[in-house]
């Protein structure tokens, strides 16, 4: 069982992870060979693409599933994580899901499954084309960094950092990829949904007029927790419990709205906010079970331009869910629900501007589409590289939870330039205090 489980998403009832769980077998299936990427030799000479998978979660299996799906040319080759547990569980999801194919294409011999916090470089010199980073979003950073210093190929799950200098770092590392013309394809997977870019697609274009404002939520149910056990150091119980914790996950902003955050900057056409304010804090969430984390969020980003937009998001039970992105313009208004595939946009005197019906399918194929883009591109010779707009997009949410702890307005510049790390420049299993909860006004920007 994933331990990501139990995260609740937009439709009542159905839970985000169950949804990804569900999301890695659909894209399986929708493999079919007309679906496929022609295999074809790479720019890197091999006709077979090794793929390596760091951090072998839920999203991981899902990953290296959907890789495969993606194109009949990848093999997964080895494995890493910080606990042997998870790669044994991923490795048995994989090869049940593969069925007769996992004889050619999982060959992770023993050797080639690595434990610790070093598995990430392990995995990448270990002869892979192309690494799957999937382990925890402050990992993310050095991990990707270190794959390009090798000339990797990357998918890396969003976010891609939980602070200022892990942003700055992944911005460097989008130019690295660019002047060694690696691939970097970030999981920000609504953007390879085919039905939402035909939304965004008439946004751009003007259906709605200019864009005025923009709502964009993720309402949803609590955290899931994993007990303690008495064999677990702290540090263990920090990393099994990640989603608590803000130097690991990001905050729930960060980790699972950011969703939401990228698809606002996608319909003010990826421009950068001025400034942001954010209300926030534990309504429903208390003790350390629960780490540092909040449970809700309600931010105002401005534009140069003068606009607002706004942003909130709650991870409490017994609330209405919603996850839909309301966008406002001077001809009109439209709602976008990528769940329900409904994206009616509507005169303010209630005339239909366009009566998109997306298709449902959409939302489990764009796992598989994304990685279909991927390999498209390095076959190609043409590697795909969202690096920064998606370094973008997570600072984004990133100065929002900034502004919410601190209870003050946040700029672009300050958020970039923060030089607090909330990542430990070294991790020993161990002895590990529970973060203090930020208190706005009290807790001090850094
Ligand atoms: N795009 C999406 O829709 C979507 C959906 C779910 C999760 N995600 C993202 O995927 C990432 C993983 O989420 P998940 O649900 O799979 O979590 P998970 O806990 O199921 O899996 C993460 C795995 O990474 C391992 N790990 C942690 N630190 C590591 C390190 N330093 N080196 C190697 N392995 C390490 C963990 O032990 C764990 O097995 C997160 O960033 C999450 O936000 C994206």
């Amino acid at each position: 069982m994933s331990v990501s489980e139990g995260l609740s998403s937009a439709p009542a009832g159905f839970s985000r992870r169950e949804f990804v769980k569900t999301a890695a077998v659909a894209g399986a299936a929708l493999a079919t060979p007309s679906l496929l990427v022609a295999r074809s030799a790479w720019a890197g000479g091999a006709d077979t693409l090794k793929l390596g998978l760091i951090g072998c979660g839920g999203r991981g299996s899902g990953a290296a599933i959907q890789a495969l799906a993606a194109d009949p040319g990848t093999v997964l080759w080895s494995m890493g994580d910080v606990f042997k547990d998870r790669i044994d569980s991923a490795h048995k999801s994989i090869v049940e899901e593969q069925g007769e194919s996992a004889k050619e294409r999982i060959l992770v011999a023993d050797d080639r499954r690595f434990v610790g916090f070093d598995s990430y470089q392990q995995v990448i010199d270990s002869g892979v084309d192309v690494v799957l980073l999937t382990s925890y979003p402050c990992f993310r950073p050095a991990h990707l960094r270190a794959a390009l210093a090798s000339g990797k190929h990357v998918f890396a799950e969003k976010p891609v950092a939980v602070d200022g200098p892990g942003i700055r770092s992944i911005l460097e590392s989008a130019k690295v990829a660019k002047d060694k013309g690696r691939a970097c394809l970030i999981g920000f997977c609504w953007r390879y949904n085919a039905s939402m870019r035909e939304a965004f697609t008439r946004v751009q274009a003007g259906v709605l007029g200019d864009v005025t404002s923009v709502h964009t939520t993720y309402h949803t149910g609590t955290l899931s927790k994993r007990p303690r056990k008495p064999e677990w150091s702290d540090l263990e119980f920090q990393m099994r419990n990640w989603w608590h914790f803000t130097w690991i996950s990001g905050d729930h902003l960060v980790e699972q709205a950011v969703h939401s955050v990228d698809r606002m900057a996608w319909a003010m056409g990826d421009r950068i906010p001025k400034r942001v304010q954010c209300l926030g804090g534990r309504a429903a969430r208390s003790g350390p079970e629960h780490g540092n984390v909040f449970d809700h969020f309600s931010a105002i980003y401005e534009y140069e331009n003068g606009v607002r937009t706004h942003h909130s998001c709650r991870q409490i039970d017994g609330t209405p869910q919603d996850n839909s992105d309301y966008i406002y313009g001077t001809k009109g208004w439209g709602s976008v629900n990528g769940w329900s595939a409904l994206f009616p946009f509507k005169d303010y005197s209630g005339g239909t501007l366009w009566d998109g019906k997306g298709s449902a399918d959409d939302t489990s194929r764009m796992y598989f589409d994304e990685h279909k883009e991927l390999f498209a591109s390095i076959r190609a010779g043409k590697p795909v590289n969202d690096c920064e707009r998606g370094a973008r997009s997570c600072l984004m949410a990133i100065m929002a939870r900034m502004a919410a702890y601190t209870g003050q307005t946040v700029t672009w510049e300050q958020a970039l330039n923060s030089q607090e790390s909330l990542v430990p420049e070294k991790l020993e299993w161990g002895p590990m205090a529970t973060p203090a909860v930020a208190v706005p006004g009290q807790t001090k920007f850094a």
